[in-house]
């Protein structure tokens, strides 16, 4: 296992990153910024997504074995983008589509609207510190496209396999930055990220997308044939909670499973340059009704303030 490169110091809020973290971010393809978040924060998005959980009613997507039913569920997913919708952990149903156990510890994940809809995660989403590090990463209006608060809940949070984001979240050029935040602390054995510093370096070869052929799925990769990334060199990022992970469009990272008895919440947010002429395709899986000019800008360098 290779060791993980020490962070730089930390930035004086509201500054953005200093050249330390800049170079760093540049150099590996992601950046850890500690105690980004205060425990309030932390406790307030955490109430939030159990409130969410709480009056959530799972049965409208409980049965995936059939044709229709796999159109419902994938209509639930894309038209997530403007909404807050649960997801379920792969293996949460039993044959008969029932789940096999509570809903609470059932879900996978919450998404895509949490930093619009609901207060503890706007105020975290649009907090002027994450604009001040777009402008030193040079943005010139960032578009706050999509949010998640992921479970990996103890014993059943499943592994998330080596992609890197900017096949999700594409743009022409690449331009997608995530912004990462356990809510609990990350350890190899409750799921933490891992990340391969420098991969960032390999364009993205493999695109998420919607799906061209109204008789064919949904979507689909493009290229389709399987990409094996590299992991070598990965690192574990075993970070307490509230620190800030900071992850370039093209890095390598995965997570596994978490076999401990302890959850691993986690908050993130990712955007997409919306000026510079840089094109968010149609064909995305994530989209707005009102197309791409209705994601939330944080700024507009060229256009005024948003
Ligand atoms: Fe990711």
């Amino acid at each position: 296992m290779a060791s993980q490169p020490a962070p730089p110091p930390a930035a004086s809020a509201p500054g953005g990153l200093t050249p330390a973290q800049l170079a760093f971010f540049e150099e590996n393809g992601y950046l850890l910024v500690p105690a980004w978040l205060s425990p309030e924060d932390m406790a307030a998005m955490r109430a939030s997504a159990e409130g969410v959980v709480a009056s959530f009613e799972p049965s409208t997507v409980s049965v995936f074995s059939t044709n229709e039913q796999t159109r419902t569920s994938d209509a639930y997913f894309l038209g997530s983008g403007d909404q807050v919708r649960c997801f379920f952990e792969e293996r949460a149903f039993g044959p008969d589509g029932a789940l096999t156990r509570p809903k609470e510890e059932a879900i996978n994940k919450i998404g895509h609207n949490m930093h619009e809809l609901l207060p503890p995660f706007r105020a975290v989403s649009f907090d002027p510190r994450i604009a001040a590090v777009c402008r030193s990463l040079g943005f010139e209006k960032p578009l706050v496209v999509q949010s998640m608060y992921i479970m990996k809940n103890a014993f059943v949070g499943g592994e998330v396999k080596p992609h890197v984001d900017g096949a999700f979240l594409y743009t022409r050029p690449q331009t997608c930055v995530g912004f990462w935040w356990p809510l609990e602390d990350c350890t190899t054995s409750n799921g933490c990220l891992w990340a391969v510093p420098g991969s960032h370096r390999t364009p993205v070869r493999r695109r998420f997308r919607r799906g061209s052929d109204p008789a064919g799925p949904a979507t689909v990769f493009e290229p389709p044939e399987p990409e094996a990334l590299d992991t070598a060199g990965a690192v574990p990022l075993e970070i307490p909670a509230g620190t800030l992970v900071l992850l370039h469009a093209a890095l390598v990272h995965y997570s596994e499973a978490n076999t401990s008895d302890r959850s691993r919440h986690a908050y993130s947010i990712h955007l997409v340059e919306g000026g510079k002429g840089v094109e968010y395709p149609a064909s995305n899986w994530l989209q707005r009704p009102g197309g791409p000019a209705a994601f939330p800008a944080l700024y507009d360098a060229a256009g005024g303030s948003a």
